[in-house]
């Protein structure tokens, strides 16, 4: 299949340019890339006036698959990453049972296979994620882990997190870290301060994630291991993080788009979508958090897309799991919260999205060239509608943004030159092209 994008303004994260280009996608790459192309043979994509990415990785979600298909499952997730503007994800290990073993993690590569969407597993560090010994790590890699993590919980221990960090050296992988002292976050639910406070409700103190944080940079400095840390919530984390940059240790970070658009404000009504570990912080929190992604202290927005069923949030907000389904916001929420304005450019997105997650997890770099494979995300920065959740692909509803009213809409998600998701004819439907502006 052979398509033409016309129009549309393309995004490169490496050169730092947006350029007016026409786009000839053939037999899964690109063909041709310049002002003016014509092809009689080509299907025509109409893409004036939007953004044309390099397709977006979300580099933290959760599948579910196996155990939980209830919550999600590899077609439904991937499903929603396609039509969240996602052309690849990585996936958690926190799995029933967990990839702690190649054989699970050649179960969700084969299921995902089917879907062929590209899903990269993660592996977990530790045996039944208990947090106790390493997991067969070479084991893991030999079935074609991207990364090492027990994200759900922390590795308590910080002796086992050392053998996991030399091991994951030797085998070149990250170690991707869920920061959080559970000593300090015990049982609570929401941020500690004010609101909790008035709410009733146990806190997590910011030092929680903040005392795991320096600690895993002291050992990742230690041992040399690659780290990326999870889902950083707090300003103190982005401090340390920026302390260790500038020292020499490798390590990355990243942001939720939930941690970025909302505080523990939005906990008042008791809205059990808001439960998110790490949990909604404070106004100075987000400053500091978009002070990180501005200086590259924080290198990727990810989901950490955690579908629940509805039955699950449907319950006191103590008793209601964590998490947010946020596959199909995320892009709108960073066009509408920091694109449209001006906190970050077109091309920091690329960055944060495309390219950053791509070289943490070991794939080429992610930008549209000739001859390179055709991964493309369009975002249409006028597109304005409400955040409507019976809608979603997800099988996770969970998701407090209901009703927000966002601009900057995915309408094209192209996986290796195959049109996964047009905005006119929903998923995995190859009829019609994405409509110019006035047919909306
Ligand atoms: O809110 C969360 N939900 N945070 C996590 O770290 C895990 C996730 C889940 O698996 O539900």
């Amino acid at each position: 299949m052979k398509y033409l994008l016309k129009g549309g303004m393309v995004v490169d994260p490496v050169a730092e340019t947006v350029a007016p280009l026409d786009i000839l996608v053939d037999e899964g790459k690109i063909a041709a890339m310049r002002p003016g192309i014509e092809d009689s043979d080509a299907e025509v994509l109409v893409v004036e006036g939007n953004y044309v990415f390099p397709g977006f990785i979300d580099i933290h979600c959760h599948l579910r698959e196996p155990g939980e298909e209830l919550k999600e499952t590899i077609l439904t997730g991937t499903r929603a990453a396609a039509k969240g503007g996602f052309t690849a994800v990585a996936c958690m290990g926190n799995t029933k049972p967990p990839a702690d073993n190649g054989a699970v993690v050649t179960y969700i590569k084969e299921k995902a296979q089917r879907t062929s969407f590209p899903v990269y597993p993660i592996g977990c560090a530790t045996k039944e994620r208990k947090g106790e010994e390493p997991a067969e790590i070479g084991d893991l890699k030999e079935a074609g882990v991207v990364a090492l993590s027990d994200d759900g919980d922390p590795i308590m221990n910080a002796e086992v997190l050392r053998r996991v960090m030399e091991y994951a050296r030797m085998f070149e992988l990250p170690v991707i870290s869920h920061c959080e002292d559970k000593n300090l976050s015990g049982s609570g639910v929401m941020h500690e301060g004010y609101i909790s406070t008035l709410l009733g409700l146990e806190g997590i103190p910011a030092a929680a994630e903040e005392v795991h944080v320096a600690r895993d940079l002291i050992l990742a400095a230690m041992t040399g291991v690659h780290l990326h840390v999870a889902h950083v919530s707090t300003g103190g984390s982005v401090h340390l993080i920026r302390e260790a940059k500038k020292r020499g240790v490798s390590v990355t970070a990243e942001v939720t788009p939930h941690h970025l658009c909302l505080t523990a404000e939005a906990v008042r009504g008791y809205d059990t979508n808001t439960k998110v570990n790490p949990p909604l912080r404070t106004k100075d929190d987000i400053r500091a958090l978009l002070e990180g992604l501005k200086d590259g202290t924080i290198d990727v927005i990810a989901t950490d897309h955690a579908p629940h069923r509805k039955e699950e949030k449907e319950v006191e907000y103590n008793y209601a799991p964590f998490g947010i389904s946020g596959l199909e916001t995320a892009v709108p929420l960073m066009w509408e919260y920091l694109v449209a304005r001006k906190v970050l450019s077109p091309v920091e997105l690329a960055k944060k999205m495309a390219l950053n997650p791509a070289r943490i997890i070991g794939l080429p770099d992610r930008v549209i060239k000739v001859g390179g494979e055709a991964n493309i995300t369009v975002v249409d920065p006028d597109l304005k509608r409400p955040v409507v959740t019976r809608e979603f692909l997800s099988l996770g509803k969970n998701n407090p943004f209901e009703g927000r009213l966002l601009r900057g809409w995915p309408v094209l998600t192209m996986i290796r030159g195959e049109v996964r998701f047009t905005w006119d004819t929903g998923y995995n439907k190859q009829e019609r092209a994405v409509t110019s502006k006035s047919k909306r």
